[in-house]
């Protein structure tokens, strides 16, 4: 059978790392193979599109090179690695994918959604994500945990207000898939959050029986 695309996105600081091992221990214990990746990245390629992405510039990147970019990286991911893996009948358990263009491309950034669309719909076909998990916490609270750790790649470089506008295009997309996006409210400890989590995996493990 055909394996299950997983993604988990949020904005800065939310928490994904440690989250995302949490959700792929519970899934290999519920016996799932389960194959991690993240985006930008997840091949040779793409890790190397990635590299060119984050790293500041003194040139200013324009929208679109930035956006092509995105969907050159996800097409050979998908091609090379998430593709296959499903088919085989692995799990998928992806760091950010397309509903990360649509919040900060498109919310940040201010990209017209239908230029997202029409990528979308080029690059992934019919591909999209069984289930994501949007890990939600207030801009300042997660800026404040990210500002503890490395020096801040081209994006982390950006200011409040871009990370709001990415919040509320996420929030705005959860509500308007509420059967995919599971939102989860990652402002709490990290034994909270674990807690918000396991229903939701216990409701992945029916899709797989289903
Ligand atoms: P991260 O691995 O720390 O989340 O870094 C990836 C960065 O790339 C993050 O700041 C969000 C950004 N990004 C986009 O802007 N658009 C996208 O489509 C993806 C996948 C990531």
């Amino acid at each position: 059978m055909r394996g299950r695309f997983i993604t988990v996105e949020g904005t800065e600081g939310a928490g994904k790392s440690s989250n995302i091992d949490f959700i792929r221990r519970q899934l290999e214990t519920r016996g799932i193979d389960v194959v991690l990746s993240r985006e930008p990245g997840g091949t040779p390629l793409a890790e190397e599109i990635r590299a060119l992405l984050l790293r500041p510039r003194e040139e200013s990147v324009c929208q679109d090179a930035e956006l092509l970019l995105m969907f050159a990286a996800r097409a050979q991911h998908i091609a090379a690695l998430i593709l296959p893996a499903l088919e085989r009948g692995s799990w998928v358990l992806c760091d950010r994918f397309t509903d990360a263009t649509f919040a900060y491309q498109g919310g940040g950034r201010g990209v017209d959604v239908e230029r997202i669309r029409t990528l979308e719909t080029l690059v992934q076909g019919s591909l999209r994500p069984d289930c994501t998990f949007l890990l939600d916490l207030p801009v300042e609270l997660g800026l404040e945990r990210a500002r503890k750790r490395s020096v801040p790649d081209r994006f982390e470089q950006e200011k409040q207000a871009f990370f709001e506008r990415v919040r509320r295009s996420y929030l705005q997309r959860a509500m308007a898939e509420p059967e995919r996006f599971a939102v989860i409210n990652a402002g709490e400890d990290i034994e909270q959050v674990q807690h918000q989590l396991l229903p939701h995996l216990d409701r992945l493990q029916a899709l797989r029986n289903g």
